[in-house]
């Protein structure tokens, strides 16, 4: 059975509560739930993880390295300046999917420009939850 790592980052456990009308009336766990579901009836295993503090999820990046096979992370605001979560991504061998729930592109101007995608093997924006599926599958291709 493939493993992958689920990592979402800051503000994403407000899911279902925050910004509604952008990120969708569904809550994080729905979220998990609903991934690790679709994993599982494709014979992969889904771990998930939220933290709010950079430095856990650079931990959790590192760690992944021998235990996964691949990394679907929403950076979330991190994405547009964390060249710490960067440099953690490039620090490893495993692929990594980049996900954003909303479309980044029709919004603020700094939400255009991400810091973390170049060191990725791709990045889905704005398919809602859906864009993690395809996550799965994009890694599940590698
Ligand atoms: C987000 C987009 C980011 O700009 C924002 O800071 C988030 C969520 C998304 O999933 O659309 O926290 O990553």
């Amino acid at each position: 059975m493939k493993r992958i790592l689920l990592i979402n980052g800051p503000n994403l456990n407000r899911l279902g509560m925050r910004e509604p009308n952008i990120y969708g009336e569904k809550t994080l766990k729905q979220l998990e739930e609903e991934v690790t579901q679709f994993a599982l009836d494709i014979n992969t295993e889904v771990s998930c993880f939220q933290s709010n503090h950079e430095g856990e999820i650079i931990d959790m990046i590192h760690g992944a390295e021998h235990t996964y096979d691949g990394i679907i992370i929403n950076p979330g605001a991190f994405t547009h300046y964390s060249y710490a979560i960067r440099d953690a991504i490039a620090s490893i061998s495993l692929p990594v999917v980049e996900v954003h729930i909303s479309n980044v592109h029709a919004r603020e101007e700094f939400r255009h420009t991400s810091v973390t995608a170049p060191v990725t093997v791709g990045q889905i924006v704005g398919l809602g939850f859906y864009g993690y599926k395809l996550a799965v599958l994009a890694i599940l291709q590698k």
